[in-house]
């Protein structure tokens, strides 16, 4: 799939430069054509002709130094590019790229791309935590920017964590699969009805207190953004939530757990994926008061009950739809992703680990885990949300349609 794809490779000055040239030369093997833009401070680790012998390309570091008079480097390089991967990418290059700094040829390039731009960021397990960095791969994500998250193990730095720059070979396949299915994505879920539930429920104790989550409804609204944007019809029913809906979204407010399995109920016959990103209470006041609760000495007992389980309800109902579960953990992930999968009858759950940096509630990122009954557990790497229920969808659409030709075989 790689054949003939022009990757725009930036090189920032960390020690997983050497990394670097080895995923050089794997690109160039599959076939793509490999240009090299380095900093300085790169040079200081690899010399530029390493990564000249194994692209067989010149390789760029001055904006000044013009190879070619009738063209600009820098210009030229943006628009050649199918796609720009920095990689190594340090703390300081996310954090010029963030702020629109273009002090160098990998910036001023990266400024002038509309090309896709993947970062892969290898540094300090303390620098990768820091506030400002963190802060910067966020205003990347809005950018639309990619991430190659980081792996976790032994760094050049001493410690053990995370921060090690993603294998040249991982990195390829990432790629690879980019240019084999990134085209084919568009209209995916075109003639398709697409239930997403989201956000949190409130179950109310009396006419002014209630229980609620820390769910803010950012994964589903982002699903509901994602399914209208591959083509989907698109019913959102969500639970309190400050989001603005996404254009071409139909919206359905609810309050309680029980709202939501009955607007569920009635959207699911028509349905052809439901998507339960919901946090819905699993318990909720046994009797709601009709005035409020006045105070009194000593302790309060509320007696709780438990809610329906709408996704459990969904997968006894259920004739052709699809049905998407997910389950936000802290242990265990897969195991009880797993166990969930199998009681509710669904066809997926994604499994989350809530206590994991960049995943859980109200940020922009997710890292997610795809269990399914077909085939083997998919670990995506942290993503945008929005990327994150592209992959959710892609994968649905992929069995859906491998359990088409399994009922015709
Ligand atoms: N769910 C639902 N109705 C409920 C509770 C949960 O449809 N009353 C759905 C959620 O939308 C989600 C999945 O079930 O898709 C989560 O499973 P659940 O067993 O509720 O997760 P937890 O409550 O986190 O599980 P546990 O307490 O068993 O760890």
């Amino acid at each position: 799939m790689m054949q003939g794809k022009k990757i725009l490779l930036c090189v920032s000055g960390g020690i997983a430069v050497y990394k670097a040239a080895a995923l050089t030369s794997k690109l160039v093997q599959e076939g793509a054509q490999v240009k090299v833009i380095m900093t300085e401070s790169a040079r200081n680790f690899v010399a530029p002709l390493t990564f000249q012998a194994l692209s067989r390309q010149d390789v760029y570091w001055d904006t000044f130094d013009e190879k070619d008079s009738s063209k600009i480097a820098h210009i030229d390089l943006a628009d050649w590019a199918d796609l720009v991967l920095v990689a190594p990418a340090t703390a300081n290059i996310i954090g010029k790229l963030a702020n629109g700094i273009a002090d160098d040829m990998i910036t001023t390039t990266i400024l002038a791309t509309t090309a896709k731009v993947w970062i892969a960021p290898a540094m300090n397990v303390h620098m990768y935590d820091h506030p400002a960095v963190k802060r910067n791969i966020d205003i990347l994500f809005e950018f639309g920017y990619q991430f190659v998250e980081p792996s976790e193990g032994y760094l050049a730095c001493g410690y053990v964590g995370k921060g090690r720059l993603e294998e040249p070979e991982k990195v390829v396949e990432l790629i690879s699969d980019y240019f084999s299915n990134g085209d084919k994505e568009t209209m995916l879920l075109r003639g398709k009805k697409v239930v997403i539930t989201a956000g949190p429920t409130r179950e109310m104790v009396d006419p002014v207190r209630f229980f609620s989550n820390r769910s803010t409804g950012k994964m589903g609204f982002s699903l509901a953004e994602a399914a209208v944007s591959l083509g989907a019809e698109v019913l959102l029913i969500s639970g309190p939530s400050e989001l603005p809906v996404p254009k071409g979204v139909e919206y359905v407010s609810v309050t309680s757990a029980e709202d939501m399995y009955n607007a569920v109920h009635e959207a699911f016959p028509a349905a052809d994926i439901v998507v339960k990103s919901a946090a819905v209470a699993d318990y909720r006041p046994k009797e709601i008061l009709g005035d409020k609760l006045k105070k009194k000495d000593g302790n309060l007992v509320i007696e709780f009950e438990r809610t329906k389980d709408i996704l459990m309800s969904l997968g006894e109902r259920k004739t052709h739809q699809y049905l998407i579960g997910f389950a936000a953990e802290t242990t265990n992930v897969i195991e009880y992703a797993r166990a969930k999968l199998e009681k509710k009858r669904a066809d997926m759950i994604v499994a989350n680990n809530v206590k994991e940096s960049g995943s859980g509630f109200g940020t922009d990122t997710n890292k997610v885990i795809i269990v399914t009954n077909r085939g083997k557990d998919r670990e995506l790497p942290l993503l945008s949300k929005v990327e994150v229920a592209k992959e959710i969808f892609k994968e649905a659409i992929a069995q859906m349609e491998k359990g088409t030709a399994h009922e015709r075989s």
